[in-house]
């Protein structure tokens, strides 16, 4: 038994996500500890949300409500679509919360105390009318490389230079509209990333086992000459952690926070430790999964993300965690995912274009979603949702497949013998074959869990239900039942015997339906070690005369009409 921490991504706080954001890291991230879990294998699976930083508060101030009121009700609001997708995360804490704040402010100090943090006196821009300086988002202008004249002060939106607040032409606050601007001067912190380049090279060389993906973004930034700059890792902001080294006060650095980007995969931690309090445990329960001192040394720990998170997981925050000089665990494999892209574009917020989380659960179970988004994951390439893609998806995999192979069975069962598995003869060569075809479809999928391919998981776990499929078609009991009503009753038994095994394979993808199909047969939902070992002995694992009902159907098609009403919903305001 090995144990096996695993993160996702935290998603931002300023919103309800998009099924984009859901498959780049949440999603993947679960059925892998779903698998992990059933395997026998002491998991925790950490998230959170990410509440720090200028489109937290501005996100609040557009929703006119005090910041930390609106992230606590975001956070309630992310948590709970997270359970509709069934999304089993030991714990889902929140960046904002009191061990963040000291696992940051320790961290800080540790890198203080190492020299990696410098300090250095900065030229910003300070608002009289508002009476604070503006950081990031909180200033516009227009942008010096394109002329766009609604460019923010970290970035310009239309032609994507990076930006400082004091590049821009024509400033003004976006908060008050104020030009009333001046440069002052102000304090800031930097981590010394650069001093670290050498060692964080010789780490990512010893990570062959990494998607390319992950490593080609890391080794990009490290080579690039201005890759790994020394980073600003405090903000003039009333929201955040009060910049402090450990418990003591910061001289100079009162009323600052720091940057979100700092404290962020600090959460992780900080999650984890939310979980002890949380779940009635001492720090010693955290700790083993966090310092190697402390009984982290053999545990794997595995971050799931999107593409954009890949520099801060490889460069910034292993910065954090190696420079610190404590014994804190570094990452082990990183999985990366490119983007989904909604109907050949974006998704976007702001134009409301694509599913969002909460509509997605109100017109569909969460099943749907869940099964067409990882056996579509973004991995090699960006993907594309389609309604088309999806109807497809869901009528042909879920329905015509494992739905009806599910129903197709308990009703001939029922009709023919009883609501109980059948007694009577024995298996032969059509229960052999498929028994072969199973190890080996078996052992494939179980690879590709193990490698984190979540699309080819996804290709194993279709392949083994169309194997069922298949043999009920060779067996034919609805024929034999007339001629050879023995033979009828080993290929209705196999077939009662393959819906157990399709509950327990298919969880970590569709844990609904696996519900569905494990109450249908009589049997607890927890699997634990029950993850077939050899078919032969997971096709007999229901004895004759064993009870089940027929369950209601599985999954409903989507019709035409259907696919067409929501494509109309959700093609945004534009
Ligand atoms: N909130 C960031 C995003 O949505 C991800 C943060 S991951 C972190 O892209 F844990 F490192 F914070
Ligand atoms: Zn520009």
């Amino acid at each position: 038994m090995a144990r096996i921490l695993i993160t996702s991504a935290l998603p931002y706080i300023n919103g309800v996500k998009h099924l984009g954001n859901l498959v780049g890291s949440m999603l993947p991230s679960d059925t892998y500890a779903r698998y992990m879990r059933q395997r026998g294998h002491e998991v925790l699976a950490i998230c959170a949300t990410d509440e720090h930083g200028t489109p937290a508060e501005l996100a609040a101030a557009k929703a006119g409500k005090p910041v930390a009121e609106y992230c606590a009700e975001m956070w309630a609001v992310q948590k709970k679509l997270g359970e509709g997708f069934r999304l089993s995360f030991d714990w889902f804490g929140r960046s904002s919360s009191k061990q963040n704040h000291h696992l940051t402010q320790h961290l800080a100090g540790k890198l203080w105390e190492a020299g990696l943090i410098e300090e250095r006196m900065e030229r910003q821009v300070y608002s009289k009318a508002d009476g604070r300086f503006l950081p990031d988002r909180y200033i516009e202008g227009t942008c010096p490389n394109c002329g766009y004249e609604r460019a923010r002060g970290d970035q310009c939106e239309h032609c994507t230079k990076q930006l400082d607040p004091t590049d821009l032409i024509n400033p003004r606050s976006a908060i008050s509209g104020s030009t009333d601007l001046e440069v002052r001067e102000t304090k800031h912190l930097y981590l010394r990333q650069s001093q670290m380049r050498q060692k964080l090279e010789d780490w990512i060389e010893t990570k062959t086992d990494w998607p390319i993906l992950t490593t080609s973004i890391a080794k990009k930034w490290l080579r690039d000459g201005d890759g790994l700059q020394d980073r600003g890792i405090t903000r003039d902001l009333d929201w955040g952690i009060p910049v402090r080294r450990g418990e003591d006060d910061w001289p100079g650095m009162e009323g600052k926070v720091f940057y979100v980007w700092f404290d962020a995969p600090i959460e992780y931690i900080g999650s984890t430790a939310e979980w002890a309090e949380g779940t009635g445990q001492p720090d010693a329960a955290w700790e083993r999964w966090w310092r190697t001192e402390r009984g982290a040394a053999d545990v794997r720990y595995v971050q799931f993300m999107a593409k954009d998170n890949i520099p801060f997981h490889t460069l910034s925050f292993p910065v954090t965690i190696m420079g610190s000089g404590e014994d804190w665990k570094l990452v082990d494999f990183i999985k990366g995912f490119n983007w989904l892209t909604y109907d050949g574009g974006k998704f976007s917020t702001s134009q409301g274009r694509g599913v969002f989380m909460d509509d997605a659960l109100d017109i569909l179970p969460s099943d749907y979603w869940r099964w067409w988004l990882l056996s579509n994951a973004p991995e090699g390439s960006d993907s594309d949702f389609t309604w088309e893609s999806f109807q497809t998806g869901v009528n042909k995999d879920l329905a015509d497949v494992l739905g009806n192979f599910v129903s197709r069975v308990t009703k001939f069962c029922r009709s023919k013998f009883s609501e109980a598995v059948p007694e009577g003869g024995a298996p032969g060569a059509l229960e052999a074959e498929l028994a072969a075809e199973l190890d080996k479809r078996i052992a494939a999928y179980n690879a590709a869990m193990e490698a984190i391919d979540i699309r080819r998981s996804a290709n194993e776990l279709r392949a083994i239900w169309v194997a069922g499929n298949e043999y009920l078609q060779k067996a034919a009991p609805w024929t034999a039942f007339k001629t050879d009503p023995d033979a009828a009753a080993v290929s209705t038994r196999v077939g009662l015997n393959l819906i157990r095994l399709y509950a327990i394979l298919s969880r970590p993808f569709v844990p609904d339906a696996s519900d569905a199909m494990f109450e249908a047969l009589g049997l607890p939902a927890d699997t634990e070690n029950d993850w077939p070992a050899s078919a032969e002995a997971a096709l007999s694992a229901l004895p004759p005369g064993h009870a089940f009902t027929v369950p209601e159907v599985l999954f409903a098609k989507i019709t035409d009409d259907a696919r067409d009403v929501m494509a109309a919903r959700f093609a945004g305001d534009s």
